[in-house]
């Protein structure tokens, strides 16, 4: 990477700049090695770095490297190696140039970039949207997959393959995709996946989830189905990374650098992508249109209703003033919403090193119940959606062992903030967004908790960005 802008002598290489904007680029191979040098007298600076982000401030220019590349510089000149020559495996490496800004990786007047990513996210959400949903004539259009759909929509099942919090983006969509699709959807954490050699199909749709895109279980489980001759299909925010090369098509989910090791605004992204695919999936539906207007309002509203929600933020950071000195937090949700328990539980555990569990209040009574009592810290999400007479009936099967749970309901719904004096109340949405507007007042709790613990917000221990290992 250099800092100034030279020309480029290109040795035994096809070399071509290209935008960041392309969605799924594919890099052309020709050779196994090659040289960059400058072809003017001008000072050059390279930088090595595992992220593009890291290097912004001194340059916008960037190569990005294939497993088994070694790059060097030696005398000035940077030369790129293959560690084995293999035919199939020509490479030619792209300079691209960045549209990132220096803004978009600095902290501004936030403390931790966690805080400041959670806060983006009404213009992150309407950045993943935008260009795509035309709200005026209902349409969407995915650019990275359009040419795909007609394949896609005679496939045996779609599968959903990511980890961590790209899992539960996988799992917060699986039923609105079931609905909207018509087809089997399977959901499946990666390194699960590849333990059971599951089998795949030539006719299968896959979907890799992934905020990097490097991450190393959910990139094994793409070749893996990749070589059994399944459509593979980006979902990913960084574009050059391994999974968007490597994917036949995708969707990126443009929403901007994220740098906190927690990830907040690239699960909120990654739901509305998948979203938007139900709705490109259901377009020539008679049957569904009421159901996706329904829900393209409901888009077209969201970015108001996240700054809503980031509103809570000093009656989320009360209530983490209770709950920080506590040994663990049970988070209990169903249907749509139980995607959000697993993701608020992992997002306590990730930064705070409480114990945090995300319960389907369907299970309660199957074992969880028992861990319930006056001192144990619950809480429960209970939206007036289909299953909120069985989220009641948890919630008094909660009470009625002396919990005392925080709940997140809708706006002015008294009947059931009755049942705690601890509520966080949220706007009113179509029932598959909800997971959206629950979410962020658990980014929120689970950001002050770790605060008022005194852990390292931005990089908890034992953990990476990228997790580029197996
Ligand atoms: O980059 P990826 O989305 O593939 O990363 C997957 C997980 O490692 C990641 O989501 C992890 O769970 C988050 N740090 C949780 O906040």
């Amino acid at each position: 990477m250099n800092a100034t802008q030279p020309k480029y002598k290109i040795n035994e290489l096809d070399i071509r700049p290209h935008g960041q904007s392309r969605e799924l680029p594919v890099l052309p191979r020709s050779e196994s090695t090659s040289e960059f040098m400058p072809l003017e007298e001008k000072e050059v600076e390279y930088f090595f770095a595992s992220d593009a982000s890291a290097v912004i401030e001194h340059t916008n220019r960037v190569i990005y490297l294939e497993d088994d590349d070694v790059a060097a510089v030696r005398d000035g000149t940077l030369s790129i190696h293959r560690l084995k020559k293999s035919l199939d495996d020509p490479h030619a490496r792209e300079i691209t140039t960045l549209k990132m800004e220096i803004q978009q990786i600095m902290k501004g007047n936030y403390d931790y970039f966690m805080q400041k990513e959670i806060f983006e996210q009404p213009d992150s959400v309407v950045n993943t949207m935008r260009g795509r949903v035309r709200f005026d004539g209902n349409a969407i259009v995915l650019g990275g997959i359009k040419d795909y759909i007609p394949e896609i929509k005679r496939c045996r099942r779609l599968m959903l393959i990511g980890c961590g919090t790209s899992y539960h983006s996988a799992v917060a969509t699986r039923q609105l995709l079931e609905e909207l699709t018509e087809l089997p959807v399977m959901v499946e954490l990666a390194s699960d996946f590849l333990d059971r050699n599951t089998p795949i199909f030539r006719d299968d749709v896959c979907f890799f989830i992934s905020q990097s895109g490097e991450t190393a279980d959910t990139l094994m489980a793409l070749r893996y189905c990749k070589q059994r001759g399944a459509l593979i299909v980006g979902i990913t925010n960084t574009v050059g990374s391994s999974i968007c090369r490597e994917s036949h098509c995708g969707v990126h989910i443009n929403a901007g650098p994220e740098i906190g090791v927690a990830s907040t605004k690239a699960y909120t992204s990654q739901f509305i992508s998948l979203v938007m695919f139900a709705l490109v999936m259901s377009e020539d539906r008679l049957s569904l249109q009421q159901r996706r207007l329904e829900i393209l309002q409901a888009l077209s509203k969201l970015a108001d209703q996240i700054r809503d929600v980031l509103q809570l933020d000093s009656k989320v950071q009360e209530l983490a003033k209770d709950l920080y000195q506590h040994k663990s937090l049970l988070i209990m949700g169903r249907g749509y919403n139980f995607a959000t328990c697993l993701e608020g539980a992992l997002k306590v555990k990730e930064l705070t090193y409480m114990h945090s569990e995300g319960i389907m209040a369907g299970e309660l009574k199957h074992g969880p119940l028992a861990l319930v009592d006056d001192s144990m810290p619950v809480l429960m999400i209970v939206l007036r959606d289909p299953v909120y007479v069985k989220c009641m009936n948890a919630l008094q099967q909660v009470t009625s062992r002396k919990g005392c749970p925080i709940i997140i309901c809708e706006e002015g719904d008294e009947e059931t903030k009755a049942f705690s004096s601890r509520h966080l109340e949220i706007p009113r949405t179509v029932d598959c967004l909800q997971g959206i507007l629950t979410v962020i007042p658990m980014q929120l709790l689970s950001y002050h908790i770790a605060v008022l613990r005194g852990c390292d917000v931005d990089c908890p221990r034992n953990l990476a960005k990228s997790v580029t290992v197996e």
